[in-house]
C-alpha cells in the first residue's frame, strides 16, 4: 500500500498526498490486443476461416473443380447446356454434394449451373440449346460439400472459334492469373483491379464492372467484394481470407444488360463476345493458395 509521503504512482515526482491522494493507481487494465479475425468481421463482415474451415474447404473446392472439369469435357458441338448442367448434377449427387446454384437468389436460380455462351457475361442458364462450332462458353460450377462451398468456372472452345473469342478467352485467363500472382498479406484489394483492367485495357478489351468476385466458403457470397475493375478498396489482405477472382472480360463495350424475362442471364451490351475464369483462392502467412485444382487444359 503506498503511503501518503511515498511518490506518487502517477510519476509526478511529487508526493501521493500533494498528487493524486486519496486515489490508488488504477488497475493494469490494457485495451485488449485487437484481434484481427474479429475486427474483421466486425468492421468489414469478412468471416476469416480456422485451419479446420480451410481443410473443409480444400474438399469442397477440389469436388467442385472435378465436376468442373469432367462437364467442360463433356461439352462439345451438338450437347446442350441441359445436358451439361444435368451431367454436373449427377456428379454432385454421386459425391453427396448440393449444386449451389440450384434454387440460389430472387428469382431462384433454376439450374444447376451456369452456362454463360459467347455474348452472355454470367448467370446463363442451361437449356435446350445445342453447342456449336465457333461457340465459346463458360461452365460455374459452386458444389457444397458438408456446408462449404467452392466455386471455379472455367471457358470451353468448341472446335475453331473467330479471333476475337479468343482473345477475350485468352485475355480473361491471363487475368485471372495475374492477378491472382500479387495476391499474399499487405495488398489491398484495390490491387487486384489494377493488375485486371491494366492488363484487359492493354489487349484492348473491356472489364465488367457490375459483377464482382467474392468472399466464400461458409456462404455462397460472403463479404468482401472483390472488384475486377479500378476501384478504391483499401481493405488489406490477411491470412485466412477465401475469396474469389472471377474476371469478365468483354471484346467492346463492359456494359452487361440483364434479360428481363429470366432476370439471371447478363449479356453484353454490344452483343460483343465476353470471356471469364474463376478460381476460390485461400490467403496464407506467406502468400496465397489456389484452393480450387482445376488446371486450364
Ligand atoms: N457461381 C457464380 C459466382 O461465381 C454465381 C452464380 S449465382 C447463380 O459467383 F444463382 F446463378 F447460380
Ligand atoms: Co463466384
Ligand atoms: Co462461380
Amino acid at each position: 500500500m503506498i503511503g501518503r509521503n511515498d511518490a506518487c504512482w502517477c510519476g509526478s515526482g511529487q508526493k501521493w498526498k500533494k498528487c493524486h491522494f486519496p486515489l490508488q493507481e488504477p488497475s493494469q487494465k490494457r485495451a485488449p490486443v485487437p484481434d484481427l479475425k474479429q475486427e474483421y468481421l466486425r468492421k468489414y463482415q469478412i468471416l476469416i476461416k480456422s485451419d479446420k474451415d480451410i481443410e473443409k474447404m480444400r474438399a469442397a473446392c477440389r469436388l467442385a473443380s472435378d465436376i468442373l472439369t469432367a462437364t467442360c469435357q463433356k461439352a462439345q458441338a451438338g450437347v446442350t447446356t441441359q445436358e451439361l448442367n444435368d451431367y454436373a448434377h449427377r456428379l454432385h449427387q454421386e459425391a453427396g454434394a448440393i449444386p449451389a446454384p440450384l434454387h440460389y437468389g430472387n428469382p431462384p436460380f433454376p439450374k444447376s449451373i451456369c452456362t454463360s455462351l459467347n455474348e452472355v457475361i454470367c448467370h446463363g442458364i442451361p437449356d435446350k440449346t445445342p453447342l456449336r462450332e465457333g461457340d465459346i462458353v463458360n461452365i460455374d460450377v459452386t458444389s457444397i460439400l458438408h456446408g462449404y462451398y467452392g466455386d471455379c468456372s472455367q471457358m470451353v472452345k468448341i472446335g475453331q472459334v473467330s479471333p476475337e473469342r479468343e482473345l477475350v478467352v485468352d485475355v480473361a485467363y491471363e487475368c485471372l492469373m495475374r492477378s491472382i500472382a500479387i495476391l499474399k498479406p499487405g495488398i489491398p484489394i484495390l490491387a487486384i483491379g489494377d493488375v485486371i483492367e491494366d492488363y484487359a485495357t492493354s489487349k484492348g478489351c473491356s472489364v465488367v464492372n457490375q459483377f464482382v468476385g467474392h468472399g466464400v466458403g461458409i456462404d455462397f457470397h460472403e463479404g468482401p467484394q472483390i472488384p475486377h475493375y479500378r476501384n478504391q478498396n483499401k481493405i488489406l489482405l490477411i491470412p485466412g481470407m477465401t475469396f474469389t477472382i472471377e474476371p469478365m472480360i468483354n471484346a467492346g463495350v463492359r456494359e452487361a444488360v440483364i434479360d428481363p424475362r429470366d432476370r439471371w442471364t447478363a449479356r453484353t451490351r454490344d452483343n460483343k463476345a465476353s470471356a471469364q475464369w474463376e478460381h476460390t483462392i485461400l490467403i496464407t502467412e506467406n502468400g496465397h493458395e489456389i484452393l480450387t485444382t482445376w488446371k486450364r487444359p
